[in-house]
């Protein structure tokens, strides 16, 4: 097959690397001429692991190529994937759909034979029906079917879920459509990758609903680790407790300083409005949006109470910045959040994060970044973890000791164990686990 991917960010890339390792033709496209000759040159725009090698391998082979010219690329394509950034618009938390509506313009001006023109960008009910009109509208002529397959990829774990993914979802209205999408995904058929195949208003709310479900599990356990530091709980064998549990799963259950990245935050809030404007309200997805906003809040908070309600003059040393480990990406991060107000409450911050640091310099002002996570804990007064970087599970306390100026944690992670820690002298605080007892 001929595959057109039009965005060549997270998802674009990603998918176009995969879908050429599958065996398939792909031109991957993008607006930013600046990515497109670093693609080129063999340079990976992003962070993600094995992504660098598959390009490498895929464009090696001649199947994978890179372009700023989409009409060139759409022409000769028999399926051309639509992986442009949906982020939230200004003002009511719906989906900003211009750069979809643009490339869906742009390629029904190019289409020359019968092409599948497929959403993979994640898309509000509806987006993909308005597609069809402006490609009808813009080229009167065009042989082509829409299609909707949400991509359901984390960052850090992208490739593998992509070669290796739970489910597929197409959503499809013809059998020509239905044989192309068929085709592209076949060499998943060997490892036995359930295919569901919807109709497009279907595939477009499955990838709502599963992300504001993960979301919402994400809160919960949020909200239950708040319980548990109260009552002397710990939030983590509670996790296991009901994770074991084969119809909770124990995935989404890691308590933390709320969720971030590309997805969640923009999705949830998409999902609410959509659902409003249907006149079916998601109050339990309201709520979630909600209480991680608060929680992201609060966790600033923590750190000044665990320090005896000051961080005035302190020197924090920040271990991560990312919104999860194995990833450069800092949209929505909590750590846009936590930083600047402990930065307001009159604390000096050294940060360092092992891919972030690039991106979260353009965020964050007035930040040292340290080359190691050790410089980081060189006299500091507070020690506090906001991404859960591998690479910090390693960590020596008794070096971290040594070098802080006092030792003291909070570990928004739960990466250190409590026990060892508060042994070697740390005043230690975890999310949702039993105080020191005194
Ligand atoms: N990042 C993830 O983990 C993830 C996972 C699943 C789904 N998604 C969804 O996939 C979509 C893309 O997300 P992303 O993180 O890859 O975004 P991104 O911002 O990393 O990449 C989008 C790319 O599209 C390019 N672009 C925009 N308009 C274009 C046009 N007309 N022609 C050519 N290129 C164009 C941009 O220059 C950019 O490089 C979003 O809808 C997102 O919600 C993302």
């Amino acid at each position: 097959m001929r595959i057109t991917m039009i965005g060549s960010g997270y998802v674009g890339l990603v998918s176009g690397a995969c879908f050429a390792h599958f065996g398939h033709d792909v031109v991957c496209v993008d607006k930013d001429a600046g990515k497109i000759d670093r693609l080129r040159a063999g340079e990976m725009p992003i962070f993600e692991p094995g992504l660098d090698t598959l390009v490498a391998e895929n464009s090696k082979a001649g199947r994978l190529t890179f372009t700023t010219n989409l009409a060139d690329a759409v022409g000769e394509a028999d399926a051309v994937f639509i992986a442009v950034g949906t982020p939230t618009r200004r003002g009511d938390g719906h989906a900003d759909l211009t750069y979809v509506y643009s490339a869906a313009a742009e390629i029904a001006r190019a289409i020359r034979n019968y092409t599948v023109v497929v959403t993979k960008s994640t898309v509000p009910v509806g987006t993909g029906r308005e597609v069809a009109r402006i490609i009808s509208e813009t080229q009167p002529a065009a042989a082509f079917d829409v299609a909707s397959n949400p991509e359901f990829l984390r960052e850090g774990a992208a490739i593998e879920d992509f070669m290796k993914p739970d489910r597929v979802v197409i959503g499809v209205e013809s059998e020509r459509a239905r044989d192309v999408m068929s085709t592209i995904y076949r060499p998943l058929n060997l490892i036995q990758t359930p295919m569901v195949f919807t109709n497009i208003e279907t595939a477009e709310v499955t990838k709502y609903a599963g992300n504001a479900f993960l979301a919402t599990k994400i809160s919960f356990i949020n909200e239950i680790a708040d319980l548990c530091e109260r009552v002397g709980a710990d939030v983590h064998d509670v996790a296991r407790g009901i994770g074991l549990d084969g119809r909770i799963g124990r995935k989404f259950l890691h308590p933390g300083p709320g969720f971030g990245g590309s997805c969640f935050p923009k999705d949830t809030l998409a999902l609410a409005y959509t659902a409003r404007e249907a006149n079916a309200p998601q109050t339990i997805v309201e709520q979630v949006i909600e209480v991680n906003n608060a929680r992201k809040k609060k966790m600033a908070q923590k750190v000044i109470d665990f320090c005896d309600g000051s961080v005035s003059g302190l020197t924090v040393g920040v271990l991560g910045l990312t919104f999860k480990a194995d990833t450069d990406d800092m949209r929505d991060a909590p750590a846009l959040d936590i930083v600047p107000a402990l930065q307001a409450a009159g604390a000096k911050i050294v940060a360092f994060d092992p891919e972030g640091m690039d991106e979260a310099g353009k965020l964050l002002k007035d930040i040292t970044f340290a080359k190691t996570a050790y410089d980081v804990t060189a006299n500091a007064d507070v020690l506090v973890v906001i991404t859960e970087w591998h690479e910090f599970r390693g960590l020596d306390p008794r070096r971290i000791k040594q070098a802080m100026r006092h030792p003291r944690v909070v570990d928004l992670r739960n990466i250190f164990d409590p026990e060892e820690m508060r042994h070697l002298g740390f005043t230690y605080e975890g999310v949702g686990r039993p105080k020191a007892r005194s």
